[in-house]
């Protein structure tokens, strides 16, 4: 079947540029072929990228039986197994993610409060005045405390803190530019002893695993059902059958949330402090927004302000964490916007490119938070969270961890970018992160 035109690269070069420099390779050639083309990153390996938000809207509303999506994500399963939800489609799909809804609803958020903004302050008590820090490794280490405690109920404990070094190893492993490589081109996986780059990351992978089983193991043994952590849901949980998930299925879902529910968060967090402290008129705005909530305001308040909600927003406009939504594979035939596709053809809703359309959002390279108080932007027109069967299980959560830790650091801390130097974004494994150059220096308690 023939698919929409695209580059005619070699398909191991533009999977190259697709790895190396995401953004020129989707800018370029949204220009030579328009709102529609297919990228070849292999052989039999063709994606077809959209970004006019009437294709977005076919596509993500369309029945879910239309698609598979889990059988696309095979890139990611050193990380988080066969198991996980990312991978999984069809019913076994439908039911773990309803299974899994309940504590990421929007009504559950109110209990994560105190937490977000208690481990906000352990994050900030440890910035010294006149020291710069990293802002990625400073806003990773709040969700994934804030991860941790979700799904496993605790945030102290020795293999509480060792899931969390492993995590973060692991995660620097596979999202270093270099170590996005490994993730992209299988023939880099190869184990050539404890020292060799793989090596080291199956190692690691393997400790990480042995943690987790072991606290499935003991959970499973002294089940405590009035617990409302996930692992807890997960452990109570019963099939059709009445069978109860077995430990693989467990860790590949505790994984999948560790994984997916901080990683993003942490990037987004990271990028809107950056944009918050680029940009003075910003930071005064939010400041003059925080201030009219009065003093220790409820939390709901600052989740509800409408400026800090445009910051967010505007943050995962301009650098959407994730490109392009999780591929949707074409079951048996498929049409959008005249375009017709039979079975096993791929299409990617592209949420950068969409997100940067010069007529629904002028000046697409400035950071404005003011249009999304201005316009009310469908959701095929802002999509950072995906859409249809498969949209962000965290989403609720993603927002309110960013908003309650924004108000928190910005109204407790003058800081300063050290330098003056624009940060680019650069690739951390399937995702779009500032270079780790982004650094934050606290000036002033308040
Ligand atoms: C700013 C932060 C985040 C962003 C930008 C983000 C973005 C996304 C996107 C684009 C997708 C694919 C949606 C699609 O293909 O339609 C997705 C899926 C998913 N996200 Fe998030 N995410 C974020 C935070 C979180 C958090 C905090 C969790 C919590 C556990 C989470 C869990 C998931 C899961 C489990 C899926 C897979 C859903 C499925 O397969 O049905 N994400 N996310």
């Amino acid at each position: 079947m023939k698919l929409p035109a695209g580059p005619t690269t070699n398909p191991k070069l533009q999977m190259f540029q697709w790895v190396s420099s995401p953004l020129k390779y989707m800018e370029t050639n949204r220009k030579r072929f328009g709102d529609v083309f297919t990228a070849r990153f292999g052989e039999k390996f063709s994606l077809v990228l959209f970004s006019d938000p009437q294709a977005i809207r076919e596509i993500l509303s369309a029945d879910a039986r239309t698609f598979d999506s889990g059988r696309a994500n095979g890139i990611l399963l050193p990380l988080v197994g066969s198991e996980s939800m990312l991978l999984l489609d069809g019913d076994r799909h439908k039911q773990q993610r309803k299974l899994m809804m309940p504590p990421f609803h929007g009504d559950r958020m109110q209990t994560y409060a105190t937490t977000i903004e208690k481990i906000t302050q352990e994050v900030m008590d440890s910035w010294q005045v006149g020291k710069p820090f990293s802002v990625r490794a400073a806003t990773q280490n709040i969700t994934m405390k804030m991860i941790l405690n979700v799904v496993f109920g605790l945030s102290e404990g020795a293999r509480y803190e060792n899931v969390r070094q492993l995590m973060t190893t692991v995660l620097d492993m596979t999202g270093s530019p270099l170590g996005s490589g490994s993730l992209f081109f299988g023939g880099l996986q190869r184990d050539l002893g404890p020292w060799s780059p793989w090596g080291r990351f199956v190692r690691r992978k393997a400790q990480l695993d042995e943690l987790l089983f072991a606290e499935i193991r003991e959970r499973r043994a002294a089940l405590d059902e009035n617990r409302t952590d996930i692992l807890t849901l997960l452990l109570c949980a019963r099939d059709e059958n009445g069978e109860a998930m077995s430990d693989l299925e467990l860790r590949d879902e505790l994984l999948t949330l560790l994984l997916a529910g901080h990683e993003t968060t942490a990037t987004a967090l990271a990028w809107a402090l950056y944009w918050i402290h680029k940009l003075p008129d910003v930071r005064q705005k939010l400041r003059e927004e925080l201030a009219s909530l009065g003093k220790n305001p409820d939390p709901m308040a600052i989740v509800k302000a409408p400026y800090l909600n445009a910051i967010c927003q505007e943050t995962l406009r301009i650098y959407p964490v994730a490109l392009i939504t999780f591929p949707r594979i074409v079951k048996s035939s498929f049409s959008v916007m005249g375009h017709h596709f039979g079975p096993d053809v791929l299409l990617a809703p592209c949420i950068y490119l969409t997100h940067h359309r010069e007529d629904l959002y002028p000046e697409p390279k400035q950071f404005k938070p003011e249009r999304f108080l201005e316009r009310q932007y469908s959701p095929y027109e802002f999509y950072a969270f995906g859409g249809g069967n498969r949209r962000c299980l965290g989403q609720a959560l993603a927002l309110y961890e960013m908003k309650l830790a924004i108000a928190k650091i910005v109204s407790r801390l003058d800081l300063v970018l050290p330098d003056d130097r624009p940060i680019k974004p650069v690739r951390r494994g399937v995702t779009l992160a500032p270079s780790g150059r982004l650094r934050l220096v606290v000036t002033a308690h308040l």
